[in-house]
């Protein structure tokens, strides 16, 4: 019998945490408030990220938030410190929340680093998210992200893209899937996990790598076109609708006009897989190590 291999625990770091500058949050995300913090280690002061989640009064909601932390710690602990992936050092817990705390990344995440360095070739960072989703898919157990889109990756110091946000992470080991409503982002989700029909009983579909594929390709086509997926669709219920109707989240003149790519025929051959990202049936998609750019 296959086992896992041994993961990293997570320490508790709460008693060597205190507040940075600033008592509001840097970033927020769908389920977390993003601070900066001071850890203390050995005598030393390092500036840190803390990710505490936003649990509320709502018992239905405190599930779902609950059900990030935990599929998210999972993650980093199965998953070895690693270039691709955001750095984590420990948990703690923050006036009774639970929390990550994370290495600092100052600029933030590839859509604001973008946007304030708007003449940065976009080829590097998306082989680096390339590069980031296939050591998941190719981790023993596998792993899926299952909400690959821009505000999930973080830029490092050295300006190259490294994934982070792994709440809705599913680990491919045989356990069994727990049937939370984790909600993902529509506009970049694949038409196989929008539950078409409307019944309570039947659990909600499960990501996969082949789901992570359309995902990737909406995340490229973002970073080369600087428009959302169905950016000529402004509500939700169009995006959805569009998506089950198998429309494509772009069309090739959207991409091959983008300014953001410097060569063309790379552009060209790029936009070759990107599209195939968007077959309406799973296994028609191509696999992560396809991009070849
Ligand atoms: N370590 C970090 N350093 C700097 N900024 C960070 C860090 N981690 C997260 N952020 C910022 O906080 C935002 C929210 O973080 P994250 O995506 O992990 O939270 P979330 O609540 O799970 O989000 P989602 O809405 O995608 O579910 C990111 O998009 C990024 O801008
Ligand atoms: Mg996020």
């Amino acid at each position: 019998m296959r086992t896992s291999p041994p993961s990293n625990k997570l320490r508790d770091l709460s008693t060597q945490l205190r507040p940075a500058d600033n008592k509001f949050p840097l970033a927020q995300g769908s389920f977390s408030d993003v601070y900066r913090g001071i850890l203390t280690q050995d005598n030393v002061d390092a500036q840190v990220a803390v990710k505490v989640f936003r649990v509320s009064p709502d018992k239905q909601k405190n599930a779902v938030v609950f059900e990030h932390y935990r599929r998210e710690v999972q993650a980093y602990e199965l998953l070895h410190p690693n270039r691709l992936v955001a750095e984590v050092l420990g948990v703690a817990t923050i006036r009774d929340k639970p929390a990550l705390v994370m290495k600092w990344y100052k600029n933030g995440d590839i859509a604001r680093y973008l946007h304030l360095h708007p003449h940065v070739s976009v080829r590097q960072l998306i082989l680096d998210i390339v590069q980031g989703l296939k050591y998941l898919h190719s981790n023993y157990p596998p792993v899926v992200h299952g909400d690959v889109k821009p505000s999930n990756i973080l830029v490092d110091d050295n300006g190259r893209a490294i994934l982070c946000d792994f709440g809705s992470t599913h680990i491919l080991d045989g356990t069994e899937f727990t049937a939370a409503n984790l909600s993902r982002s529509c506009r970049f989700m694949a038409p196989e996990l929008l539950p078409t029909v409307i019944d309570d009983d039947s659990p909600p579909p499960t990501p996969t790598s082949t789901s992570d594929m359309w995902s990737l390709g909406c995340t490229i086509a973002q970073l080369v076109t600087c428009k959302k997926p169905y950016h000529t669709r402004r509500f939700s219920s169009q995006v959805v609708l569009s998506i089950v109707n198998g429309l494509p989240p772009y069309t090739e003149a959207d991409f091959i006009n983008a300014r953001n790519m410097n060569e063309v025929d790379q552009c060209q051959v790029l936009w070759g897989v990107v599209e195939r990202c968007w077959e309406m049936a799973p296994v028609r998609r191509p696999a992560v190590d396809e991009f070849e750019f």
